[in-house]
């Protein structure tokens, strides 16, 4: 027997019984998006390596050890989008969108980072990517703020925290960034390996160590929201008075830094206690000098991604999947005459109610094989097409869940045989 090729580690396969929770996430999510006035945007999955670099940031983690990188037949280094972000800022720059104009995008798809996988944390993930360009204001966050809220009422999703932060403007950053590198050298031999790695290049990620015997060192440490200037300090405490008055409860983490370079001023996560350690469930921020960074005209933007596989998991924790779909009718055939007159018949069925589900027996089977599989199809009706029905000019039906008897109808008025029969069998066709 050939060896079975293997999935790689950490991809998965969304199979059919799963598909249902992942449909209703994504209609609930586009129809509010669109509700919100956001636009469907659809990037490559591929870019230049050298984007990711410039966006996110050398020193991080995603372009530091987690990228999938290669070079092409071409010769060009290329990676697979970590996050979609850099893609969409690139793409309004090579289309010349930006011009002082505004956009509300958002953007769905399979994202890729060379982590460790554990369950919530995946190779290639998917995310709901949403981002507000050309508005500076705290008013915009607040609306994404208020946007992700909405969107968890719809879907029944409780028990998410919004923690909230201000990463100021890139100065104060730097700022920051230099009372911690004295702090924790000050401290490093307490510091752990990766710790004592990121003092080096990105020491604001130390604060978001999980290591436990960092914890007290992490909470002596200084804190940035000590060394914001005076507008973002504005900017940061209108968003919270706009939070406060549309009732969105939230909780200011001085520690939240995030693990993307390209952030500044508001920076914002829903974090959830329910799935261990790969709690965040949607995350995003300000990223005001991005844009110019990568050669477009200066543009402020904000915006957040969800990761999909982690709220579609909290779905259906919560019992919130829709009940799988199933046929409404199932075609059982029965003899050689009917078995070649069956396609053209429920193809003309199909015409004639496009809105039902028929499901027509294939690949053969006795009688009880077929009855068999209408059972377990879960159609509320069966129609048989037997060879003496068929030479009589009739088509037997049989409801599949009810006591009822089979009756039969004409074949020149089957369409409203089966609505009448799907009606009995306490299903009205949906239209
Ligand atoms: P991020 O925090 O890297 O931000 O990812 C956003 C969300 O994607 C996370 O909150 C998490 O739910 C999900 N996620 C991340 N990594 C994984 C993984 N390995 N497996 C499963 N889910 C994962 C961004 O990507 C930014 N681009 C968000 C943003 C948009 N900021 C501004 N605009």
């Amino acid at each position: 027997m050939a060896v079975q090729i293997q999935p790689i580690k950490g991809m998965n396969d969304v199979l059919p019984a799963e598909i249902g929770a992942w449909q209703y996430f994504e209609a609930c999510t586009r129809e509010l998006l669109a509700g919100y006035g956001y636009e469907e945007i659809r990037v490559p999955l591929l870019e230049h390596t050298e984007l990711f670099k410039r966006a996110i940031g050398e020193h991080t983690d995603v372009v530091g050890k987690e990228m999938y990188t290669f070079v092409d037949r071409g010769g060009d280094s290329l990676t697979l989008r970590p996050e979609a972000t850099a893609g969409i800022v690139r793409a309004l720059i090579s289309n010349g969108l930006l011009r002082g104009q505004r956009h509300k995008l958002w953007c769905l798809g399979p994202m890729f980072r060379h982590e460790a996988p554990q369950a919530g944390r995946y190779r290639q993930f998917w995310q709901v990517d949403v981002e507000a360009v050309g508005c500076p204001g705290p008013d915009v966050d607040g609306e994404l703020i208020a946007l992700g809220t909405r969107l968890w009422q719809r879907l029944g999703i409780t028990g998410l925290k919004l923690e909230i932060n201000s990463l100021g403007t890139a100065e104060s950053r730097r700022e920051y960034r230099a009372r911690l590198v004295e702090y924790f050298t000050a401290h490093e031999s307490q510091l752990d390996a990766d710790s004592r790695r990121r003092l080096g290049g990105n020491p604001l990620r130390i604060l978001d160590s999980k290591n436990p015997q960092l914890q007290e060192l992490i909470r002596g440490a200084p804190l940035l929201t000590e060394h914001l200037d005076s507008d973002s300090r504005a900017h940061f405490e209108a968003l919270c008075a706009s939070l406060r008055a549309v009732g969105i409860p939230y909780e200011i983490n001085p520690r939240l830094v995030r693990g993307l370079d390209y952030y500044n001023r508001t920076v914002f996560e829903w974090i959830t206690a329910s799935t261990g350690a790969q709690n965040a469930v949607c995350s995003g921020g300000r990223y005001d000098g991005l844009i110019a960074q990568l050669g477009g005209d200066a543009t402020p933007a904000v915006g957040f991604a969800m990761g999909v596989e982690r709220l579609v998991a909290l779905l259906v924790a919560a019992g919130r999947t829709p009940a799988a779909a199933h046929p409404d009718v199932y075609v059982v055939v029965s003899g050689t005459q009917a078995a070649a007159q069956a396609l053209a018949l429920v193809e003309r069925l199909r015409n004639e109610r496009p809105q039902l589900r028929f499901e027509l027996n294939a690949g053969g089977g006795n009688f009880k094989a077929q009855f068999r599989r209408a059972d377990k199809s879960g159609a509320p009706v069966a129609l048989i097409l037997g060879d003496d029905e068929l030479a009589r000019g009739v088509v037997a039906m049989k409801p599949l869940r009810a006591s009822t008897g089979q009756t039969e109808c004409p074949i020149a008025q089957l369409a409203a045989g089966v609505d009448a029969a799907l009606a009995a069998a306490g299903q009205a066709g949906r239209s």
